[in-house]
């Protein structure tokens, strides 16, 4: 008998608080809705409720950004760096798309091996994709398929978008740096000559951020962002072995409107390579080496049409790069490159720190033509440190010479322990040269007048931009 009693005791006391929670939480849901004039579309209160948050209640504290994470583990990934979570990471994309302020999440201490997938946009803005952990390649040249040679994760229509994370990105290219790979690939498939994949590539984006992460041994590029717009690179490592062929660390092509700062690129190719339809480009605070430099380039092959405008490089530390600052043009093409400063550049060990080759050729000769795409407005300033070849090669075009490149403040001394120099070069520049100059060769280089009789004929070559 007592214990039925206290039976009914214990009910009827959580009958009454039931109710009074049950009162509680009508007299608050009422209290939310008078204080907000949009009612909240999520009960299970999304992370995104907009302007200051009233106080949390506390039976609502473990819902929020719940909603709003898509970790990748949650939709099958296996996460051991051997089983496929392609799909996993798709499907995670697709969920995340869909809602606003959105987080992939790829945690630490996760390796997920991922095959070539295109994570296609528009999505609802403020999609980030937090890489922690780590996204594998397939590490075997041979089993990517043909169709997918051109990149590894492909970000198509993307906007408001960021890539962010303590992880790494690992193309693991090794296959594809050997000669043997290389030739295999091309038996297999004459039509694709010498294709290889690069690592993580940015297609028709718009305000795109890429921050933190590592990308490491891409097969070939690592970064591109490719006809796309307002691209900000912050604080990111990419490195690759120094024999790693065409690893170039950030390309870009067709793209308006990008600062790249406070990163570190050390590859086979080029650190950052600017193509044709680049303008307003912003590089600074780069760590470069080793690799090919800071590169405008090479423009105008098989003819083409190039344009390049309004590109400031400063604040770059290169050490055993083969070039600093360097704009290379093939012979034949069309178009422009102007209005391009570097500034503040540190040399250590650089084979050619300042180059204008308008010959660029990757075969062992290239036929002569006429035709070049026209360089105007390049400033050199403050370019100090160590060569061990050559401090300055300022080869331009013979029809199509260089104007306004301007010389301020070169310090280039021969690096110790290197033997066979040679002299400052210069064919067909024209410009002004400011003090102090070293070596004092660099000052007889330019060619300070008749650049307003050489303006006129320009109009042809650059009137295409
Ligand atoms: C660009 O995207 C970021 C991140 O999603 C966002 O915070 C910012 O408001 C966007 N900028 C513009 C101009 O849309
Ligand atoms: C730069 O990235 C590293 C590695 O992801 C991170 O630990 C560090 O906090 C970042 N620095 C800044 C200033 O954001
Ligand atoms: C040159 O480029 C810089 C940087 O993009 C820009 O601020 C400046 O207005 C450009 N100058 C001319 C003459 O176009
Ligand atoms: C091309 O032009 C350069 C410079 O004028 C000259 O030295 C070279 O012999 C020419 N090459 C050919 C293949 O005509």
């Amino acid at each position: 008998m007592k214990r039925n009693k206290s039976i009914f005791h214990l009910f009827f006391i959580f009958v009454i608080m039931a109710a009074f929670t049950m009162f509680a939480i009508i007299v608050e849901a009422r209290k939310q809705h008078s204080k907000k004039s949009k009612p909240s579309k999520h009960l299970k209160g999304s992370a995104n409720i907009p302007g200051p948050a009233p106080a949390p209640l506390p039976h609502r504290g473990s819902y929020p950004t719940q909603s709003s994470m898509f970790n990748i583990l949650s939709f099958g990934a296996k996460g051991d760096g051997v089983s496929d979570d392609s799909k996993a990471l798709l499907s995670a994309w697709k969920a995340a798309c869909e809602v606003p302020g959105a987080t992939v999440e790829i945690p630490a201490e996760f390796k997920f091996l991922v095959k070539p997938i295109t994570l296609q946009g528009p999505c609802v803005p403020h999609l980030v994709l937090q890489i922690d952990g780590t996204l594998l390649a397939p590490p075997e040249a041979g089993s990517w398929p043909k169709s997918s040679l051109f990149q590894w994760l492909n970000f198509k229509w993307v906007h408001d978008f960021t890539i962010q994370g303590t992880g790494t990105v690992n193309g693991q290219g090794f296959d594809w740096w050997t000669p043997f790979s290389v030739y295999f690939i091309q038996k297999k498939s004459k039509h694709i000559p010498d294709m290889k994949p690069t690592a993580l590539r940015f297609y028709a984006s718009y305000n795109v951020t890429v921050r933190d992460i590592e990308i490491v041994n891409s097969p070939q590029c690592h970064l591109k962002f490719d006809n796309s717009k307002r691209i900000k690179v912050n604080n990111i490592t990419i490195s690759s072995p120094p024999n790693s062929p065409n690893t170039d660390g950030i390309h870009l092509q067709n793209t308006q409107d990008v600062e790249i700062q406070h990163s570190s690129v050390g590859s086979g190719d080029d650190c950052i390579s600017i193509q044709t339809g680049c303008s307003n480009i912003h590089v600074h605070h780069i760590n470069c080496g080793p690799g090919h430099g800071i590169s405008v380039g090479g423009l105008g092959k098989d003819k083409s049409v190039a344009c390049v405008s309004n590109i400031i490089v400063e604040k770059v530390s290169l050490q055993n790069t083969l070039a600093g600052a360097r704009i290379k043009t093939w012979q034949g093409g069309i178009g422009s490159v102007k209005n391009i400063s570097f500034s503040n550049i540190q040399v250590s060990n650089v084979k050619y720190p300042i180059i204008i080759d308008q010959f660029y050729c990757d075969k062992h000769t290239c036929k002569n033509q006429t035709e070049a795409v026209a360089i105007s407005g390049v400033r050199y300033d403050q370019i100090i440190g160590s060569y061990t070849v050559q401090p300055i090669y300022l080869a331009c075009s013979s029809n199509v010479p260089c104007i306004d490149v301007d010389l301020i403040n070169i310090q280039l001394k021969p690096s110790q322990g290197y033997t066979s120099f040679k002299q400052a070069f210069c064919w067909n520049s024209y410009g002004k040269s400011q003090a102090p100059l070293v070596p004092s060769s660099i000052d007889y280089c330019l060619r300070g007048d008749g650049g307003s009789v050489e303006r006129t004929s320009r109009s042809s070559h650059e009137h295409v931009c």
